[in-house]
Parts: structure tokens; C-alpha cells; sequence
């Protein structure tokens, strides 16, 4: 979703903002622009579409010498991806960018027209630059005018604005949208709504917190919450975050399924020993009194959730529900204190996901984050956080951050099982067994992707797919279908396989391409049944499976498990290469579908 830098100094300013820019773009946008204030004057540029455009319109111009630069890839949200509503968004001296959503910016926008302002753009975040520029009109200081303009906002935001009326500072606030200042030796200042357009600039860093606003310049950050000022407490920012690069793989999604092997080695680590889990992260946890497991999450996260369930209460016997966040939000939950609150994101940000975590707060529940991002907003605000190693993940579709946060979950099944008494040691040692054999499983065969590649030329047409499965093959037929919806835009479902014949079967003939999880360690026969009679009505089927199966039309031979996540891992990869390939041969752009954001922090 939107992305935001900024930067204080004399280097060349475009380089910092296109370069940081360029970091954020995995994140998914339409369009982006750049304003940079020398000299008492405001270059800006804005361009629809990729990075390219934009850096394009500003190949003559340089910035060297003292001055500010703000930056900012928009995702719309209020009114098209047009130029006219790329940000930085301008009043007569000011220039603003933002992230998220102001909720009431038609009221202030109505004041605003009837002192006769006109708006430029069809967005919300005009607003912020208008009522700021009639609040210096009035007589009040920079200062003054920003902390008005701020307190007057409802919504999700993180804003930086720049004035010819203050040539030496950025003004910056912040609330349930991320926002970090950096700074490096020099004294050069950033912002940057993630860490990674900061490494290699910055040294160290502060993340913002909500509610808090304030103003930058060479010499001073002036942080505020509710008019009190707040002495900024900078920390190192970590130098492990490397930049991903593609390394030879024709897309981040690539290298991403075939990294799932290493990054998953990386979430076992120091975890695991002979008899029993460690997970140091959650000593100063109490889980005596917890009785129950609710979960939420949104998109991969959720499908890893409601794998994670079956696990809880088939191996740790604790009771456990799982709930769409955007759902949850507004279904007026009760909550219990004697329920274990988890969060799953990968981004760390997801807006629908934060807010239930807030709600579990308030409730006085005990809240455990599953993140692959540190210093996110979750990660800040939950009791405990298992992070999950993944390292960054570029492509929108998620892949290896879903890997890793399915063992995550069940690594902490397996302490919790241990802790309630739930698992005796045997079944321990057993799981211990699977769970460590994961990371062989993982690795990418080449005969098995050589025959996706060949067999996705079959499936670029048809009136639809249907993912099914029994069991914990049935959130990976959802999963399945949600990697294939994303990057192919093909219409996939992923339906429970028993099910099928309560409605969907309706829809099978010989354009119904069927995915069937047929794992031979859960219910292969129950399975095999409901793909019967799929093909009975014509359904072309592609089975995946380590038992032949004569009625396939496409067969997927899968190695002989011992144990369900093994079977459940090597078939996830089968799906996550499906949709990469078919995506590919469709021309599609595999790592920013349309539509899509790697971030969602507007609900
Ligand atoms: C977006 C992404 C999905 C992701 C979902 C939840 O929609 O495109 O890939 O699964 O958000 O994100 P989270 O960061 O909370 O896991």
C-alpha cells in the first residue's frame, strides 16, 4: 500500500526519495511523486504508473545543497489513480504526502470550499495542506498551524508536509499507519514509512507511535503527543535487513518458494531441541489460566490460522477458533481473559488485524502476535511476538511468510501441548521428528516444477478452478486458490471436498478445472470419493497426490509422508508454482498484481 520517505540534507535529494520509493514499490501502488523544497522554491513531480515514469520526469533535475525532499507511492483509495491524485498533493506553499484515511475530510473539506478554496484532486489528504495554509493565513505559526491541523483529523494517517513558510523543516505525524525518523552520522534526517528504504542512509532510527506529530529539522526533532513534548529515544537501526535482490529467478515469487527451505531452517532455529520446544520469546508469559485460542488474521494469514486450528485442538487438545479480522472488528466479540488472543500477519500493518489486537487489549485478554516484521505495529503492541523469520518478502503473493508462519504456529501448538500436559513425550519426540523434516520437504524438485510449467499452458482458460481438500487441506485449497485468484485473475475457489456436492458440484463440466489435495495420510479415500464424482460430471482434474489415481486428467505425484505437514508442504509448493506459471504464461506481472498491496493499512 501507499508508501512515504523523506529526507533533510544536502545530498542529492531525488536519489534518496526514487531509491526509497523503489524499496517500498513491492508493496503495490498506481502512482507516485516527489516535492523538494531548496532554496525557498518547491520542485514537485508526479507520474501514474511504475517508478520509471516518475524518474523519467525528473531525469533533469538535481538537488544538490541544502534542502528537504518528501516522496510517496499512492494506492487509491479516494478517487482514481490519476495524476491529478498522486501525492504530493499542494496548496500555495505547501506540499503534503500521507498514507492511510482521513474519515472526515468531507466536513473539512466543505468548510474549507466555503472560504472559497479550491480543490485540485478528488483525495482526502488535499485537505491536510489546505487547512494547514488557512491556519498560517490567520496569523499562527508553522507550529502552531500543523498541531490545529492535526487535532482536527479522524482516521489512519502518516503525513509529511513541507512550507516555504518554515524552508528547513519537514512536519510529520503519525497514527495507526507506521512512521519512522532516521538519522545517519552526518545528521542527515529521513522518514520512511518501513525500515528498508532507510538501510544504507540511516543509522538510527525511532519509530513513531500513535497519536504522536511533530517537526524536523537539521538540528532538532520536536516530538509531541497531546501538546506534551517527548524526548525521542533513537536506537540502531538492525543491519541484518538486506536488500532482496531477484538472484537469477525471473520473479520475487520465485526465489521466494524456493527459499521457503532455508527460511523455514531459520524459524526452527534455536527453537527446537531433542525432547521439547523453546520459544525464550514467551518466558514472562503466564498460560496457566488459558483455556481457549481465538485467531485472527486477514488473507495468507488467515488460511494459516485456520491450519493452525486443527493443530491446536488435534495435538495440544485446547480449544481453538479462528476470525476473519475485518469480520471480528464489528461483531461486538465477547471476550474472555481466559482465551489466548493471537494475530497473524506478515506485514505487521494490516489495519483490520491491528484493531482486533486492540480490542483484545482493552478486553484485558493476553495477545500473542505471529509476525515476520520486527518494530512493526503489531509486533509493538501485542504482549508477545513469535516472529517468523521469512527475511523480506517481496512478491504481493505471499509465499514463504505463509511457510513460516504455519510452522511458527506449529512450534507454539507443541510448547503449549507440552506446558498443558496435553502431549505425552512420545508424541512429542514424533512431532519433533516431522516438524524438523519439514525443511527437506521444501526443497523445490526440478522434475516437479519442469512438469507445472509444461501443464499450466492447459489451465489459462476455462470458467474456473475448485481447490478442494479434507482437513488441513482444506485452508490449503484455500490458499491455493487465493495464489492463483491473485496473480493469474482466473476465478479459483477453495471449497472443504465434502462439501462440493452441497452446491458447488453444480457448476462441473468439462471447463471446471478441479485442483484435488489427495493426501494419503488424512482421509485419502473420503477424498478420493468427492473427486469421483467431480469427474462423473466431467470436471477435469488435476490430482495431486502420492497414490495414482486413474481418473486424473493431470496427476502431480507427490512423495510418500509420514506425517500430514509433510504431505501439506509439499503440496503447498505444488500450488504456489501452479499460479506462478500459469500467471507467467498469462503476461501478468507476478510480483505487484493488479489491485493488490503487499500492506493493507486502511480497512
Ligand atoms: C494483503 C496481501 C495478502 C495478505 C493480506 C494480509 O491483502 O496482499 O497477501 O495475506 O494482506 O496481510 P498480513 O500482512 O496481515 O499478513
Amino acid at each position: 500500500m501507499c508508501g512515504i520517505v523523506g529526507y533533510i540534507g544536502a545530498n542529492e535529494k531525488k536519489e534518496f526519495l526514487l531509491n526509497g520509493l523503489k524499496e517500498l514499490e513491492y508493496r503495490g501502488y498506481d502512482s507516485a511523486g516527489i516535492a523538494v523544497l531548496k532554496d525557498g522554491n518547491i520542485s514537485a513531480f508526479k507520474a501514474t504508473g511504475k517508478l520509471d515514469n516518475l524518474k523519467n520526469k525528473t531525469e533533469n533535475f538535481n538537488s544538490i545543497g541544502f534542502g528537504l525532499g518528501i516522496g510517496h507511492t499512492r494506492w487509491a483509495t479516494h478517487g482514481k489513480p490519476t495524476e491529478i491524485n498522486a501525492h504530493p498533493h499542494q496548496g500555495e506553499y505547501s506540499y503534503v504526502i500521507h498514507n492511510g484515511i482521513i474519515e472526515n475530510y468531507k466536513e473539512i473539506k466543505e468548510e474549507l470550499q466555503k472560504d472559497g478554496i479550491k480543490f485540485l484532486s478528488q483525495t482526502d489528504t488535499e485537505v491536510i495542506v489546505h487547512q494547514f495554509e488557512k491556519y498560517i493565513n490567520s496569523g499562527l505559526s508553522a507550529q502552531d498551524a500543523f498541531t490545529k491541523t492535526i487535532a482536527m483529523l479522524q482516521g489512519a494517517y502518516a503525513i509529511l508536509l513541507i512550507t516555504k513558510d518554515q524552508p528547513d523543516t519537514i512536519f510529520f505525524a503519525k497514527n495507526a499507519v507506521p512512521l519512522i525518523v532516521g538519522k545517519n552520522s552526518e545528521n542527515d534526517k529521513f522518514f520512511a514509512s518501513s525500515d528498508s528504504p532507510l538501510i544504507g542512509y540511516a543509522n538510527e532510527v525511532v519509530y513513531l507511535e500513535d497519536g504522536e506529530y511533530g517537526w524536523l529539522s537539521k538540528e532538532e526533532l520536536c516530538l509531541c503527543k497531546e501538546d506534551v513534548c517527548i524526548n525521542p529515544s533513537f536506537k540502531p537501526l538492525g543491519k541484518d535487513k538486506i536488500y532482496a535482490q531477484k538472484e537469477g529467478y525471473r520473479f520475487f515469487m520465485e526465489k521466494e518458494i524456493y527459499e521457503q527451505s532455508v527460511v523455514v531452517s531459520e524459524t526452527l532455529m534455536g527453537r527446537v531441541n531433542d525432547e521439547n520446544i523453546e520459544l525464550d520469546e514467551l518466558k514472562d508469559i503466564d498460560f496457566d489460566n488459558i483455556e481457549a485460542i481465538k485467531i485472527c488474521a486477514c488473507g495468507t494469514s488467515y488460511h494459516a490460522a485456520l491450519t493452525s486450528a486443527y493443530l491446536f485442538e488435534r495435538i495440544s487438545k485446547i480449544r481453538c477458533e479462528v476470525e476473519i479480522a475485518s469480520e471480528f472488528r464489528y461483531k461486538e466479540p465477547l471476550l474472555d481473559k481466559k482465551t489466548l488472543f493471537i494475530v497473524i500477519s506478515q506485514s505487521g500493518e494490516t489495519a483490520d488485524t491491528l484493531e482486533t489486537l486492540k480490542m483484545a487489549k482493552k478486553a484485558g485478554m493476553k495477545t500473542l502476535a505471529i509476525c515476520n516484521v520486527d518494530n512493526s505495529s503489531i509486533v509493538r503492541l501485542a504482549d508477545a511476538t513469535l516472529l517468523t523469520r521469512a527475511g523480506i518478502e517481496k512478491g504481493v503473493a505471499s509465499t514463504k511468510a505463509f511457510a513460516t508462519q504455519i510452522i511458527t504456529l506449529w512450534l507454539f501448538v507443541l510448547f503449549l501441548g507440552r506446558k498443558k500436559g496435553t502431549i505425552n513425550s512420545d508424541k512429542m519426540q514424533s512431532e519433533i521428528k516431522a516438524i524438523l523434516h519439514i525443511p527437506s520437504v521444501l526443497h523445490v524438485k526440478d522434475n516437479i516444477h519442469e512438469k507445472l510449467k509444461r501443464l499450466s499452458k492447459r489451465y489459462l482458460h476455462g470458467h474456473g478452478f475448485f481447490f478442494i481438500g479434507r482437513d488441513i487441506f482444506f485452508p490449503l485449497a484455500l490458499e491455493g486458490a487465493l495464489k492463483l485468484k491473485e496473480i493469474s485473475y482466473l476465478h479459483a475457489e477453495g471449497y472443504p471436498a465434502g462439501e462440493m456436492k452441497h452446491g458447488p458440484i453444480a457448476l462441473a463440466d468439462s471447463e471446471l478445472f478441479t485442483v484435488a489435495l489427495m493426501p494419503r495420510t488424512i482421509l485419502y479415500d473420503k477424498t478420493k470419493s468427492n473427486v469421483e464424482e467431480l469427474s462423473a460430471r466431467d470436471a477435469t482434474i488435476l490430482a495431486i497426490s502420492p497414490e495414482e489415481f486413474e481418473l486424473a486428467d493431470d496427476f502431480i505425484k507427490t512423495s510418500k509422508q509420514d506425517h500430514p505437514m509433510g504431505e501439506f508442504f509439499e503440496m503447498m509448493i505444488i500450488t504456489q508454482l501452479l499460479a506462478l506459471e500459469i500467471s507467467i504464461r498469462l503476461g501478468n506481472d507476478v510480483d505487484m498484481p493488479r489491485n493488490l498491496a503487499k500492506s493493507v493499512t486502511v480497512e
